[in-house]
């Protein structure tokens, strides 16, 4: 069992969903998945690197026949906030006529998510969902929203479960939440620590 609270690059992270939370958030989301995609193959469009692990979650949840691909997407570097740029490394998969459905780990500002959809319309796929973990408020006033989203968050900066914070915490199975800056931390635009109410993982 990991703890409750980890020191990560010098900056403390308290546990904010365990791997059972996440569990039943993957499952509602797979059971929506294998409802919506009966009788369609789609290109499972993974953003690297930060959905490898719900991706492989979330796949082997949905059992929805599917051809798997990998879009490399990366703006925060080692940073806690998004550098504003958002390098594209394009999949080799042929996207034009699939029905395509994104899997991100986490829509935060949605600047990944604005230059991934502009990228792949170009494309012209037949269809285009998007498949979200987590989300924080300022996703809410994005064009489109996201399709499916596990669950709405705090604007909290949020480690493991594949996402990073500078390479490090990719591997915890459980998601950890930066915990309340003190003066003078980096990190101070970020809010205090909120406790997610697990009765609305289990709907
Ligand atoms: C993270 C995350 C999302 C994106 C969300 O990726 O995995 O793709 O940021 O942030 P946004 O909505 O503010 O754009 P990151 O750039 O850290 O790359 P990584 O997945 O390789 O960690």
């Amino acid at each position: 069992m990991h703890p409750e609270q980890i020191e990560l690059n010098g900056h403390r992270f308290r546990r904010f969903l365990t791997r059972q939370q996440i569990a039943a958030i993957v499952e509602r989301l797979a059971q929506q998945l294998r409802a919506d995609y009966a009788g369609i193959t789609p290109v499972c469009l993974i953003v690297l690197k930060g959905a490898f692990v719900f991706a492989a979650d979330l796949l082997r949840a949905a059992g929805i026949p599917c051809r798997v691909e990998t879009v490399r997407a990366r703006s925060y570097g080692t940073a806690m906030h998004s550098s504003g740029r958002v390098e594209i490394q394009p999949p080799e998969l042929p996207l034009a006529g699939a029905d395509v459905l994104l899997i991100e780990d986490i829509v935060d500002s949605g600047l990944t998510l604005r230059e991934l959809l502009g990228f792949l319309r170009r494309q012209q796929p037949a269809s285009l969902r998007i498949v979200a973990l987590l989300a924080k408020p300022s996703a809410r006033e994005l064009q489109p929203q996201p399709d499916y989203i596990g669950l709405e968050i705090p604007p909290l900066f949020v480690v493991g479960y594949g996402m990073d914070y500078a390479e490090h915490g990719r591997y915890l199975p459980d998601i950890y939440a930066l915990e309340e800056p003190e003066q003078g931390n980096p990190a101070r635009e970020r809010t205090s620590f909120a406790v997610v109410d697990p009765s609305r993982t289990a709907e």
